[in-house]
C-alpha cells in the first residue's frame, strides 16, 4: 500500500463511534482517510450517506470507500446504486478478504449493531490487504457490470 491510496468513510448515526474507531484505524496505517460524516449523532437517513461515498469512489476521487450503519446492509444498497460500485457488507475477516480477491469489491459496509469494534477493525484490515486476483474472477466481475 503506498500513502497516496485514498478511502472514504460514511455512515448514518448508528455507526458514528465505530465509524471514528475505523478512521483512526486506516489512517494510523497511512491512508489518506477522507470521512465525509455525519459528525453529530441526530437520527439521519443512510441512503444519503452510501450514495456521497459511492460517489466518491466511482469518480476516482478515491480508491475504495468503507460504509456503516446499523445493519451495515441499508448503507450497502444505497451504495451498489451507484454505477461502478461493488459494496458487500461483511461481518467476518474471511468475507471481507474475498470480496476483495473474487468480487474486487470497492466498498466495504459493516454493521455496527452486529459486531463490535475489535471484529470490525478485523474485517477493514482484512478488506484492506487483499488484492483482486483476477483471472476467471474478472470474466465475473464484468459479467457483474454489464
Ligand atoms: C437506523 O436505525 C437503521 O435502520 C440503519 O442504521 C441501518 O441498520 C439500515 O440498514
Amino acid at each position: 500500500m503506498t500513502a497516496t491510496k485514498r478511502i472514504v468513510l460514511s455512515s448514518d448515526h448508528a455507526a458514528i463511534e465505530l465509524r471514528q474507531a475505523v478512521a483512526n484505524h486506516i489512517a494510523a496505517q497511512g491512508w489518506d482517510v477522507v470521512d465525509i460524516g455525519p459528525t453529530t449523532p441526530e437520527s439521519t437517513h443512510y441512503p444519503l450517506h452510501g450514495k456521497a461515498a459511492a460517489q466518491s469512489v466511482a469518480s476516482g476521487d478515491c480508491q475504495l470507500g468503507i460504509v456503516l450503519c446499523g445493519t451495515g446492509q441499508g448503507i450497502m444498497m444505497a451504495a451498489n446504486k451507484v454505477p461502478g460500485i461493488r459494496c458487500g457488507v461483511c461481518s467476518d475477516a474471511f468475507s471481507a478478504r474475498m470480496i476483495r480477491q473474487h468480487n474486487d469489491a470497492n466498498m466495504l459496509s459493516i454493521g455496527a449493531r452486529v459486531v463490535g469494534e475489535g471484529q470490525a477493525l478485523d474485517i477493514v484490515d482484512a478488506f484492506l490487504t487483499a488484492e483482486f486476483e483476477g483471472g476467471r474472477h474478472a470474466t465475473r466481475v464484468d459479467m457483474i457490470e454489464a
